[in-house]
């Protein structure tokens, strides 16, 4: 329901296109009390009918707003005799406030009508049955990852990062692989192809067969802060790898590593046991038993591997098929830096030691929580990964 649109005489739109103008004798006059009373009642009529608040917005713009009888009638106040003046305000005061006390009034219960009709139309039956299909969890080897690496950031570690696609010079050369080393060959390292139309040339590219390029890319990053400001470079490498290994219960093709680095002056092997020692402690609790076992890498000297108390028998069994009956099982690779290595970053080992190591992630996930089967790590089944909790 809508009032009428008000009529407005010619003489309040003296230009088209203006706005109007008040003349004297325009519109309603604020002397004119019967006017006033029913243009009050005109509007009272038109608010009362409003059905909803779209039509009661018309019809206060009618009623009260810069065309409305009464607001023009406003407007003429100043061209009223001054003995006249405080009865005509008074009666146009009371009018306009009268219409906007309907107004409001009729605001108020169109609201609560809309309040209840939508309360209604948009209720929501919450005891229906839903579709539950199940939830995701992460996969346990990011948050054991995670985990590990805030190890090293509460000890003020940085968290340095390379490319899974990574350049020879970084997987190998600059962590002094010689060029015949057994590693480059085919069955461990996936090599990329170099683009089409270039196929004698090396691409030079390989995804990376351990995390170990980043300590490279971190010296080179960092090494010069190492010679201004004398702060030693404290770095962790959490990522993917890749080998040529086929998938089965201890081997998969794309595994993760975190790989550590520490440059320093003074650091020793005693350094590099303290700082595994205490991964280990945090990862499989303070009873843990850690050894160093002498090895080789390229990229250390001396080298050695870190080996845990075997976690099935803790040496207690000279049958135990995880450990082979030695009591122990190999963690990952671990050395001081070899002189080559913080050569080839900038790093002057006359006056830098450094020390180094790789633990597989996988690896420590079997060990932490007793997955005996590669393969379940891969897979992607939220079963397993959800025996890990749902922490996110
Ligand atoms: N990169 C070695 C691997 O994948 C692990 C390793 C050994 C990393 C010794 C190191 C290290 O940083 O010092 O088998």
């Amino acid at each position: 329901m809508f009032c009428a649109p008000v009529d407005f005489p010619q003489s309040l739109h003296p230009e088209k296109g203006r706005l109007p103008v008040p003349t004297s004798n325009s519109g309603l006059s604020p002397l004119d009390f019967e006017g006033i009373d029913s243009a009050v009642s005109a509007a009272v009529a038109d608010i009362a009918v409003a059905s909803s608040l779209d039509e009661l917005k018309e019809v206060r713009l009618a009623h009260t707003g810069d065309k409305a009888p009464l607001t023009q009638a406003n407007r003429q106040m100043a061209e009223v005799a001054s003995h006249d003046k405080a009865a005509a305000g008074k009666a146009l005061g009371a009018a306009r406030a009268k219409v906007s006390q309907a107004v409001q009034e009729r605001q108020a219960e169109l609201e609560n009508e809309r309040d209840a009709r939508v309360l209604v139309e948009e209720a929501v039956d919450v005891t229906l049955p839903v579709r539950s299909g199940p939830h995701g969890a992460r996969h346990p080897l990011n948050s054991l990852q995670e985990r590990m690496v805030d190890t090293f950031v509460a000890m003020g570690w940085e968290v340095a990062e390379g490319p899974e696609v990574e350049a020879e010079w970084y997987n190998f050369d600059a962590l002094n692989f010689d060029a015949d080393h057994p590693a480059r060959q085919m069955q461990d390292t996936f090599f990329l192809e170099s683009p089409a139309g270039t196929e004698n040339e090396s691409s030079g590219l390989v995804l990376r067969t351990h995390t170990s390029p980043v300590q490279a890319r971190a010296m080179l990053e960092r090494s010069a802060a190492l010679l201004e400001e004398g702060k030693g470079i404290y770095v962790v490498c959490p990522g993917k790898t890749f080998r040529t290994d086929e998938l089965d219960a201890t081997h998969t093709p794309v595994f993760h590593q975190i790989e550590g680095l520490a440059v320093d002056t003074g650091l020793t092997m005693a350094h590099l046991k303290g700082t595994l020692d205490h991964l280990a402690r945090s990862m499989f609790g303070p009873e843990a038993t850690t050894r160093l076992r002498p090895s080789f890498f390229p990229f250390t000297e001396p080298s050695a591997e870190m080996d845990l108390t075997c976690f099935v028998c803790s040496g207690g069994d000279a049958a135990c098929r995880t450990c082979s009956g030695t009591g122990w099982i190999e963690w990952g690779g671990c050395g001081m830096t070899h002189p080559h290595v913080l050569r080839a970053a900038g790093i002057d080992p006359d006056t830098y030691t450094a020390f180094a190591f790789g633990m597989g992630i996988e690896r420590t996930l079997m060990f932490r929580h007793g997955v005996a089967d590669m393969r379940d790590m891969v897979e992607g089944d939220v079963r397993f990964s959800r025996q890990f909790g749902m922490e996110i």
